[in-house]
């Protein structure tokens, strides 16, 4: 293995953000490792999205930085990436799953242009090899065919879940952010969903950072996990060690849900 592989994958430091004077996350620092899945938790207006938002470069920091391991082996903070670089880098070596399928997803083209899109964004031209991508990436999520030209407008919840996730996968990219994947659905829709994110998570050896609420998804997918509360980190640690024997006061109340979701 190269020694490049076991620099981490990506590098959080000090980020904060503020919204006027309302902070919506402070000071903070982890990292991320191949194939490695981190869950952040924490009660809503605790920073998630905020946090997850700034290491997609989808928001400016107010200071700190995220470093970025790329494909060719060079880190970078990503500050310093022009707009198309970082485009490219979102729509090929990253994916985001939204909680709201909607944002995710174009509803007013079919299923299978959803995920051939994507391939033709990064060059793709070939019709067949397009389509070919696009069926596999319907069974691949347990989406029958038959609905390939359908619009995810006629999809149920979870069948549009599991386009967006089809779609994002198929670049092959390495690191998936997903802001409450399962959120909305039916518990039985939610289970199975997990079931499936858990084997592509796996399968594809992606690393990924997914916002919760749910300790049941962070317990099912993450190795670590980040407590947050009020923007700042108050807990981290591997997930059974965490849930098990939370140290904080915070988490434990967490753990035992007593704080609302
Ligand atoms: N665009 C914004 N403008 C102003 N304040 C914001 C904005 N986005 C978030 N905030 C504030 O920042 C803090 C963190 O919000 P954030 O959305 O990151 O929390 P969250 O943990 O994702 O919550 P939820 O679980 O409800 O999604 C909150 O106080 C929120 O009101
Ligand atoms: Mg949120």
């Amino acid at each position: 293995m190269m020694a490049s592989d076991d620099a981490p994958l990506l590098i959080a430091e000090g980020l904060t953000k503020w919204y006027g004077r309302q902070p919506g996350c402070r000071d903070v620092s982890f990292s991320l490792h191949a194939g490695e899945v981190i869950a952040v938790v924490g009660e809503s207006g605790s920073g998630k999205s905020t946090l997850l938002q700034l290491l997609s470069a989808q928001i400016e920091a107010s200071s700190g930085r995220v470093l970025y391991r790329m494909r060719d082996g060079a880190t970078r903070d990503l500050a310093s990436l022009g707009e198309a670089e970082r485009r490219l880098l979102a729509r090929t070596d990253w994916g985001y799953v939204h909680q709201d399928a909607t944002l995710g997803l174009r509803m007013a083209v079919s299923a299978g242009a959803n995920v051939g899109e994507r391939l033709m964004a990064v060059g793709e031209r070939h019709y067949g090899r397009i389509r070919g991508a696009a069926l596999g990436w319907l069974d691949r999520v347990e989406i029958d065919r038959g609905r390939v030209d359908d619009s995810p407008r006629t999809y149920s919840g979870g069948m549009r879940q599991r386009l967006q996730i089809a779609r994002n996968l198929v670049t092959a990219p390495r690191l998936i952010f997903m802001d409450e994947p399962t959120g909305g659905l039916d518990v039985s829709v939610q289970a199975r969903l997990l079931d499936l994110l858990r084997g592509l998570v796996a399968d594809l050896e992606l690393s990924v950072v997914v916002v919760t609420h749910d300790l049941a998804v962070a317990r099912m997918l993450s190795h670590r996990m980040i407590v947050m509360k009020g923007g700042q980190v108050v807990e981290t640690g591997l997930t059974d060690q965490v849930l098990d024997d939370p140290c904080e006061a915070y988490t434990q109340l967490l753990v035992a849900s007593i704080l609302p979701p």
